[in-house]
């Protein structure tokens, strides 16, 4: 594929200006339409980013059809993500997916299946992996020699109105997964179990539980503790937390927003950086990986479980239990089988041997 990506954007909102922006600034792609159910707000978008001309309707798929699209970037709601990528991917269509892959690891489970399926490339852009300073902060990680533990500390005091302030779990489920999903990256080790308080604390604007402290089991005996607030005022951290590394051979320290440093008597290797920031990152990325057929981070598979440490995170408050992350992938799997429409996912679903081993092995090519 020499030509520019033809990309239908679906879902205008806040996010979804971010993304237009992002696809219609690119050399690799050209924005040829946007798709809402709300067809005020896709005009109201495509006019914003100086295309008012851009064709507009409620049916990505269906725009894709009229408009020649090779690809959909679906920003919307979470709730939305598993129907719209799935039509997509059914349509022949490649599908970049905003965070969360879903909202629910069944959900997830069918999508990864899906794509399976139909052969087309799924990836989730978490963007705040796609960071500079986290890869100089990963590379710093293969300095350190064994890890024993991993910390993220996230306190900011935001005032967002809607639906983040009725939820019951806002900074779990709605922050707190990216955090999560750059521990994986960081480790290079995948979750087994997590032991989780959420609460709210009496000052709280938040119906839900606006802070939390969790600790997960990673593989190979790693800790990492995360512990975090959303009505936490004054010394405020970065969005993308504070970040400790304590190894066999030193630590190394990220405030988020500067470059990481490390604390160690070592030969720190060169590496080269990482060139992606961002959704441009993300989006650059996921054209090259169409291209060449490599499997991108962020593929469907890689990402879900991310989402299932959220899932457990939240099972573990509301138990008071530590939860295993293969209870979890069960207990999805088998949700996921039971409530699938679609009888080629699902064949495909009943056919995995085990859940882990088909999220963590990464195939050769998509
Ligand atoms: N990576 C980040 O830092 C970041 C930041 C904010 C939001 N997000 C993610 O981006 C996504 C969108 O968030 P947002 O804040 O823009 O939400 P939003 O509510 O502002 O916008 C979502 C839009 O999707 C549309 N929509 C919903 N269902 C649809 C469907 N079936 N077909 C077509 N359009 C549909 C809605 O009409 C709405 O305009 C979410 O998954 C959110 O988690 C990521």
């Amino acid at each position: 594929m020499s030509d520019r990506l033809r990309i239908v954007v679906v879902g205008a909102g806040g996010m979804g200006r971010a993304w237009l922006t992002a696809v219609e600034a690119s050399a690799d792609t050209d924005l040829v339409a946007v798709a809402d159910l709300d067809l005020d707000v896709a005009r109201t978008a495509a006019g914003a980013v100086g295309r008012p001309d851009l064709p507009v309707g409620t049916d990505a798929v269906a725009l894709a059809a009229q408009t020649g699209a090779h690809a959909v970037v679906n920003v919307t709601v979470p709730a939305a993500h598993h129907p719209v990528a799935t039509a997509a991917l059914f349509a022949g269509l490649p599908v970049l997916g905003e965070k969360p892959v879903a909202d629910t690891v069944a959900k997830a489970l069918s999508l990864a299946a899906a794509s399976q399926v139909t052969g087309q490339l799924f990836m989730v852009s978490q963007s705040r992996r796609w960071n500079p300073q986290l890869f100089a902060l990963r590379d710093m990680v293969e300095d350190l020699g064994a890890i024993g533990t991993l910390t993220t500390e996230f306190f900011r005091a935001p005032h967002f109105g809607g639906f983040r302030e009725e939820m019951a779990h806002p900074l779990l489920v709605d922050m707190a997964i990216h955090a999560f999903d750059s521990a994986r990256f960081l480790l290079g080790a995948e979750p087994v179990s997590v032991y989780c308080e959420a609460y709210n604390p009496p000052w709280s604007w938040y119906d839900g539980a606006a802070a939390a402290s969790a600790v997960f089991a990673m593989e190979g005996g790693i800790r990492y503790a995360y512990t975090g607030s959303w009505c936490s005022p004054g010394a405020d951290t970065s969005w993308n937390g504070a970040w400790r590394v304590s190894g066999e051979k030193g630590t190394a320290l990220w405030d988020g927003d500067h470059e990481p440093g490390l604390h160690a008597d070592v030969d720190a290797a060169a590496r080269p950086r990482s060139p992606h920031s961002g959704i441009d990152g993300a989006l650059h990325v996921f054209v090259d990986a169409l291209r060449t057929g490599a499997v991108p981070m962020g593929e469907v598979h890689e990402n879900v479980l991310s989402l299932a440490m959220v899932e457990a995170a939240v099972r573990s408050a509301e138990t008071g239990e530590r939860v295993l992350l293969d209870d979890v992938l069960a207990d999805a799997h088998a949700e996921a089988l039971r409530d699938e429409t679609c009888p080629e996912v699902r064949d495909a679903l009943a056919a995995w041997p085990s859940v882990r081993e088909v999220l963590t092995t990464r195939p050769a090519a998509h």
